[in-house]
């Protein structure tokens, strides 16, 4: 797959998400400080629990040793780095790998 860029690093928000379309998808983009230093992720926007676009008006937060945003609607945590979702085994997100190069976000989905 094809690394596409995305948006500059000054699109995003210190500890919050963002949604940006690629192609067809929706996906949620969130910029998470971790020790002074920013790391990336993202996922899809939609919550397959709460049946909404809402994944990037998540929490950011850390469960169990893991990164995690939590839904909006109804507070189930999933793993930035799987899409896993903690509380139902049968949930998952879709997550995409991000990379920075210069000051540009890229995207492989
Ligand atoms: S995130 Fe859209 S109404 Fe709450």
């Amino acid at each position: 797959m094809n690394w596409l860029p995305l948006c500059h690093l000054n699109d995003l928000i210190d500890n919050a998400g963002v949604c940006a379309k690629v192609k067809d998808l929706q996906v949620a983009l969130f910029k998470f400080q971790i020790d002074g230093e920013a790391q990336y992720f993202a996922t899809g926007n939609w919550d397959p629990i709460g049946e909404a676009n809402v994944m990037s008006r998540g929490i950011l937060g850390s469960l169990q040793e893991e990164l995690v945003v939590a839904s909006p609607l109804y507070k189930q945590h999933y793993s930035l780095k799987t899409g896993q979702c903690l509380e139902d085994e049968s949930k998952q997100i879709p997550v995409y790998p991000v990379r920075v190069v210069g000051e540009q976000l890229e995207i492989q989905a």
